[in-house]
């Protein structure tokens, strides 16, 4: 290989970099993503309902379409790669919907997510999961969809750790749970996941209390990343424009010279 072709997959040390990325389906959904994250970062992604944000986190698993850009992790390219050679690499997701195998108990979900995993490891990894998540470690033996929506969300999270991954993708994992426990998720757990040295990527709705723990954030609307930069300087412009994230959109978005 040329040094010239070398470093065409080679960026910086970011342990996730999207560039350039226009993701969707048939058609682009949402354009212009770039955003990185290092490691012990938190990023999160903002914005209205369909804006697109979903499909950014599918398109860097691989399950969404990649129309353009590319994605990077720990400097190689990633771009559409497989959900098994992702996780292999330390990719954890955490899906919105379908995050847990509901017929499966506790232990069973948990081994799921060791099966790429050497034998001994899964039963390693397992404990360990189950120390940090006491409440699973209660209920090991029941079937996922017995679980609290609290618990199916640890239990989510706790499968994504199998792996011992060392970038995270969480995909609105507050929806429909209570607010202690949306608060023990987003101000203990997610800090304590980043503080271990990994990275993680996060979309929520719960945009003030995300943006309050995150170092930074991209805003997308209109098909397009709107803004991306400091969490602090984002949570500064939300707070003072409302919270309407529609009109946080149209607001804050640096002004385009090709609209009139
Ligand atoms: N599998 C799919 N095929 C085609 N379009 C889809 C698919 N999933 C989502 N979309 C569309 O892509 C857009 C963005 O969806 P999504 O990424 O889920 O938004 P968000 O997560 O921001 O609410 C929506 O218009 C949605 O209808
Ligand atoms: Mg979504």
């Amino acid at each position: 290989m040329t040094a010239e072709a070398k470093t065409e997959h080679v960026t910086s040390d970011a342990v996730l970099r999207v560039e350039g990325l226009d993701a969707g389906y048939r058609e682009v959904v949402v354009s212009g993503v770039d955003f990185s994250s290092n490691a012990g970062e938190i990023v999160v992604i903002v914005g209205v309902n369909g804006a697109g944000k979903s499909t950014i986190l599918k398109a860097i698993m691989g399950e969404a379409t990649v129309h353009a850009g590319h994605v990077f992790h720990r400097g190689e390219e990633i771009t559409a790669q497989s959900a098994d050679l992702l996780a292999q690499r330390g990719i954890g997701y955490v899906p919105q919907l379908n995050d847990v195998f509901p017929g499966l108990s506790v232990t069973e979900n948990l081994r799921m997510g060791g099966y790429l995993l050497p034998r001994h490891l899964v039963h390693e990894r397992t404990e360990r999961c189950l120390e940090r998540f006491p409440q699973l470690r209660a209920k090991h033996g029941s079937s996922a969809h017995k679980l609290s929506g609290g618990e199916r969300k640890q239990l989510a999270l706790a499968r994504a750790l199998m792996t011992e991954p060392t970038l995270i993708l969480l995909d609105e994992p507050t929806s429909n749970l209570s607010p202690n426990v949306v608060e023990e998720l987003l101000f203990v757990l997610v800090p304590a996941l980043a503080a271990e040295g990994r990275s993680i990527v996060i979309v929520e709705q719960a945009v003030e209390a995300a943006l309050s723990i995150a170092d930074r954030a991209c805003l997308v609307g209109n098909g397009r990343m709107l803004r991306s930069g400091d969490a602090k300087e984002m949570l500064e412009v939300v707070t003072s424009h409302g919270l309407l994230a529609e009109s946080i959109g149209a607001d804050v978005a640096s002004p385009d010279p090709s609209v009139p």
